[in-house]
């Protein structure tokens, strides 16, 4: 993987980890990037800046205010000229000024005036990581687009053993080589997403719905546009906004609409991810005035409703990919295989609402994703975001 002729900002915030930076901006200048770096005033008590400038070839940027050039806008300067930012170690401190937009040192100024994809690898005691604190701003940059690079589990410096420590240097620099790979791949690709529940009228006050927020696909079609990609997202009665603008968002009530508005963006989509979840049954009247109470029973006549997915695996053409997902209650692996091979799929993702925190009512989903004679991957739960990432590697590997 390559990332030859961009141009990354590397922050670096105060914290023993910082050493490893200096091993990261070696990958990325080894790999023909472009590097410029930006320290908080504590960074500098654990690398030099002598150090820095000798790696990356470059000034080192730690002072808003110091007297040289058009240093008093260079934060701006860096940020029209940087393709991305990885802030790498990022303190809890950090962390805390970059999701509450506080600007008072050369690195907080940079991220606040930066529009391109920023990644942090957070690097602390695994007691400051856990604090509910910290946890609320990594979500908060999370919700942002921010991209975070998880610390795993090991020994910390301060002896301690947990979640905290940095990642790798090259784990760090694989998956900023792997976004720009992906948004290569991605770019122009037109993707059609469907998200959230159907409402099935039964009269002008009621309907038959389900518990889908809408969260997964939203997450999804996100993801997609992040990446570069041209997306249409189809989304049943949902709350959630989605977080990327370019996002087509195109919003619609019932399994019938879902359907008209998917046929018509089907034909030039390249990538199609299904992840609504679609009313089987619609009450075959519509009552034009509410029902009012009488008997002790009421019966609905219900109809099937067309099955959207099941619609595009007969329709599609040998160079679109077809993504669908299966919500399962039990035998989740058969019923799952069978959708899969049913609907024509390349591939399925299969959540279970026996797993805890999977499903729908959640912000965290588990899958496992399913491709036709391979083994099944399984993945541990995670937040939506991150398993929209995950589905969406799984696609680039496909493509
Ligand atoms: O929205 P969230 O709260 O974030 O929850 C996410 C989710 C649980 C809804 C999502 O992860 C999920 O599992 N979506 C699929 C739900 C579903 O309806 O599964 P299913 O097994 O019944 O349907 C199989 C596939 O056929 C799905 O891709 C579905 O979109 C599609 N389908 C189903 C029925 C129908 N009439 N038309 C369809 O296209």
């Amino acid at each position: 993987m390559s990332i030859a002729g961009k141009h990354i900002i590397v922050g670096i915030s105060g914290g023993i980890a910082a050493y490893k930076t200096l091993s990261l901006i070696r990958f990325f200048i080894q790999n023909g990037a472009e590097v410029k770096t930006v320290t908080t005033p504590n960074a500098l008590h654990f690398v030099t800046k002598l150090s820095l400038q000798t790696l990356s070839k470059n000034n080192v940027y730690d002072d808003m205010f110091a007297d040289v050039g058009e240093i008093s806008t260079a934060h701006i300067s860096l940020a029209d000229w940087a393709d991305a930012m990885i802030v790498a170690p990022a303190t809890a401190n950090i962390i805390g000024k970059f999701a509450n937009g506080i600007a008072d040192d050369a690195l907080s100024t940079t991220f606040l005036a930066l529009d391109k994809p920023v990644f942090i690898a957070p690097a602390m005691n695994s007691r400051m990581y856990d604090h509910a604190a910290v946890q609320q701003n990594l979500q908060t940059l999370a919700h942002r687009g921010v991209h975070i690079i998880e610390p795993p589990c090991g020994e910390l410096a301060c002896g301690d053993q947990g979640k905290g420590r940095m990642q790798e240097p090259e784990v760090i620099y694989e998956r900023i080589a792997g976004f720009f790979l992906s948004h290569k791949k991605f770019l122009g690709k037109k993707v059609l997403v469907t998200a959230g529940p159907t409402y099935e009228a039964i009269d002008p006050v009621r309907f038959i719905g389900n518990h889908s927020s809408g969260l997964m696909g939203i997450c999804i079609a996100d993801e997609f546009a992040n990446r570069g990609a041209d997306v249409v997202l189809v989304c049943g009665p949902s709350a959630i906004k989605s977080k990327n603008s370019a996002v087509k968002r195109i919003d619609v009530v019932s399994a019938k609409e879902m359907f008209e508005v998917c046929k018509q963006h089907f034909e030039t989509a390249d990538i199609t991810v299904c992840s609504a979840a679609v009313a089987d049954y619609a009450p075959q009247q519509i009552a034009t005035q509410k029902i009012k109470k009488s008997d002790e029973n009421l019966s609905l006549e219900l109809v099937k409703n067309p099955d959207i997915l099941k619609y595009l695996g007969e329709h599609k053409t040998p160079n679109q990919i077809l993504v669908g997902f299966a919500l399962e209650t039990e035998n989740e692996m058969q019923n799952a295989e069978n959708k899969l091979k049913s609907k024509n799929l390349d591939m399925l993702v299969l959540n279970s609402l026996n797993d805890q925190g999977a499903g729908f009512g959640h912000s965290t989903n588990k899958i496992s994703i399913m491709f036709s004679n391979q083994i099944p991957k399984h993945f541990e739960l995670k937040s939506k975001d991150a398993v929209a990432k995950d589905i969406i590697n799984e696609i680039l590997n496909y493509i």
